[in-house]
């Protein structure tokens, strides 16, 4: 079975490492991939938004799993694409149609997704240039911190939590004005909820599904969750508040629901669901949903997976895929992000990389790097995820430190206190 990953992240590095451990595998391609996939597979220089050139790619090559690394392609119907090509009756695609990925496309089609399949999630309402007088009555009525979020995609920067009320005011209409571009057209007013947050992951073929581990990630650049939100500097799995009571009531209260509401809308799903979620005392609420894997919890969640996901890929739209079962390794996963120096802002790139051969015991996600002349240089904000596997997520942890400090780049900057909550 030949597969071609969409992606060039840790996510992506993560999915390619799993898929190449397969005995199913045929041959393994990545568009674009970096100097990780590289050892794994073939890399390939296709943009992840030219669908022509995927298809014509897909062809070639006898590709039978094309799995969507972002969301990016799914929102632009990159799968609706790829289904309507007559010749890819066979071709499974992990990732959903662009109608399901509106679930992350667009903030207020996901709230009113949960709010007619009662799905716990905070009070909002939504609104547009032409009723800033109603937003602003809204926000009004609403006790601080207030939640600001564009309704589309944002590249991750949409979402603004703001203690003030005048500043909450004078931030929606300059969000209604074009702060986000088309994204903040619409903006959503959400209630603030106040809890601990996880990732809860499921892979669906929009009637059955497979929970996965669950993880908690660590979003802002600076020690004891503070500065810029990032794309997340760490992760770990599993989530030790997520006992088994809880879990329960996510799978009763959210995750069946999502999967039964998924049916009664129609909504051709097939792949991953990610729910990010907060708990509120004893209960979890959905902060979003996305339609693709996390990264870097990935890079975690992943690694703790035992079965063999390129065959449930291919089980993916058959019989096969409920009778499928997905087991999880007993260890705990950690995962700590290295990145460029200035990020989640203006960062430089093209460093050289050293070290990479001195990690023993910890497995190195590529997420921002690129081959030159055999040498590995850094090609991005975020630059490797540092994966350890222990029974103990505190050793994990040590040991993603302990191989931290053996890789270097200039300007390198990581967390030191990922799992500092629990
Ligand atoms: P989102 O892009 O919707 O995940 O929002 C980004 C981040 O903002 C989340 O990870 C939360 O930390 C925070 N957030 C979003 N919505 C809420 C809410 N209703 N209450 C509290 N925090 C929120
Ligand atoms: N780490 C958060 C995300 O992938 O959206």
């Amino acid at each position: 079975m030949n597969v071609l990953v969409l992606g060039a992240g840790g996510r992506e590095h993560a999915l390619a490492w799993k898929i190449a451990q397969s005995p199913l595998l045929g041959q393994l391609f990545i568009a674009p991939g970096n100097a990780g996939t590289e050892q794994l597979g073939h890399n390939i220089n296709l943009r992840i938004d030219d669908f022509e050139a995927i298809a014509i790619f897909v062809r070639q090559k006898n590709i039978t799993v094309l799995i969507v690394g972002p969301e990016d392609p799914l929102v632009k119907g990159l799968s609706d694409f790829m289904k309507s090509q007559d010749d890819f009756g066979k071709l499974v695609i992990v990732g959903p149609s662009q109608n399901g990925a509106l679930l992350e496309g667009s903030k207020e089609f996901a709230k009113k997704f949960m709010i007619r399949h009662h799905i716990p999630t905070a009070g909002y309402a939504s609104f547009t240039t032409d009723n800033i007088k109603s937003g602003k009555d809204f926000l009004n009525s609403l006790s601080p911190p207030y939640v600001l979020k564009a309704d589309g995609l944002a590249a991750g920067k949409g979402v603004l939590i703001i203690d003030e009320l005048n500043e909450a005011e004078d931030e929606l209409e300059a969000m209604l004005n074009g702060k986000f571009g088309e994204a903040s057209k619409k903006v959503v007013i959400e209630k603030f909820l106040s809890g601990i947050e996880l990732s809860v992951f499921v892979i669906t073929d929009g009637k059955n599904y497979h929970l996965l581990p669950e993880a908690k990630d660590y979003k802002r650049i600076g020690e004891g969750d503070t500065g810029l939100n990032t794309g997340g500097m760490g992760a770990i799995s599993p989530v030790p508040f997520a006992n088994s009571e809880f879990m329960k009531k996510v799978v009763d209260r959210i995750v069946e629901p999502t999967i039964k509401g998924l049916q009664q809308d129609k909504i051709d799903y097939q792949g991953f669901i990610f729910f990010g979620l907060i708990k509120v005392k004893d209960d979890p609420f959905v902060i979003e949903y996305n339609v693709r894997m996390g990264d870097p919890e990935s890079e975690v969640v992943i690694p703790r997976i035992q079965s063999d996901l390129l065959d449930l890929f291919q089980a993916m739209g058959t019989e096969e895929f409920v009778k499928k079962s997905v087991e999880f390794k007993n260890e705990a996963a950690t995962t700590v992000m290295l990145v460029s120096g200035g990020y989640p802002e203006s960062y430089e790139k093209g460093k050289l990389i050293s070290g990479l051969n001195d990690v023993k015991d910890s497995i190195l996600f590529h997420a921002g790097s690129r081959m030159n002349d055999g040498q590995v240089l850094t090609n991005g904000g975020r630059v490797i995820a540092i994966t350890s596997l222990h029974e103990s997520w505190k050793k994990a942890l040590d040991q993603s430190y302990y191989s931290a400090q053996l890789l270097d780049f200039e300007g390198v900057y990581y967390r030191k206190d990922i799992g500092f909550d629990l």
